[in-house]
């Protein structure tokens, strides 16, 4: 599902201008109707489409690695030695946080605001260089691995966590 983000904030984009061309014909029909009301109605206007704005790109705002990283192939192959060797390595430096079956965890029980997600589902609908660039550069809760786990590791991390969702 690579690039499927994208279409969706593409989407959103087409609908808020749809949306604006709307307004914007119904702001001028109301101006020809009711002069006096122009002032209020441009400030009503402009502040829904403010909260428009705001309030999609709260949605749309979902963490996604840049697409070239996100198009690399995991070179190492899902074979019962990779998938061995990426339980023993998830269950050293993942679990703590993403559950021992990569299940996911409460925040809350570890003391943290983000939940860190429960890999088993969402590494059905992120590719293998999507997750393999995340746990190497991290993002806020979630540490950078970069400097702890070699790239064989992390790609059988990956292979572990598709093994658990086949
Ligand atoms: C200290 C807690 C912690 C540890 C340890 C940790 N993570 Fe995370 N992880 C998080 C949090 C929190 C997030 C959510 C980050 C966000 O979205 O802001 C996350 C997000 C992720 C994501 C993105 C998931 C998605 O659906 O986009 C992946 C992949 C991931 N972690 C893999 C790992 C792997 C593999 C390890 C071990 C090598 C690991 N994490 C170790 C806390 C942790």
């Amino acid at each position: 599902m690579e690039g499927g983000g994208e279409k969706g904030q593409l989407d959103r984009l087409l609908a808020v201008s749809r949306l604006f061309t709307k307004k914007i014909k119904n702001w001028r029909e109301d101006m020809i109707l009711h002069p006096k009301l122009n002032g209020k109605l441009v400030v009503i206007t402009l502040a829904s489409i403010l909260l428009f704005f705001i309030n999609n790109n709260i949605q749309a705002h979902e963490w996604m690695a840049p697409k070239e990283a996100a198009m690399e192939k995991n070179p190492v192959k899902m074979d019962p030695d990779s998938i061995q060797l990426g339980q023993k390595s998830f269950s050293e430096n993942c679990a703590y946080c993403h559950g021992d079956n990569a299940e996911g965890n409460k925040s809350k029980s570890i003391g943290h605001e983000t939940n860190p997600q429960n890999l088993k589902e969402t590494i059905k609908s992120h590719s293998d260089g999507d997750f393999f660039w995340k746990i190497q550069n991290g993002k806020g809760e979630m540490p950078s691995f970069k400097d702890e786990l070699n790239a064989n590791e992390i790609w059988s991390i990956i292979n572990y966590l598709k093994s658990l969702s086949n």
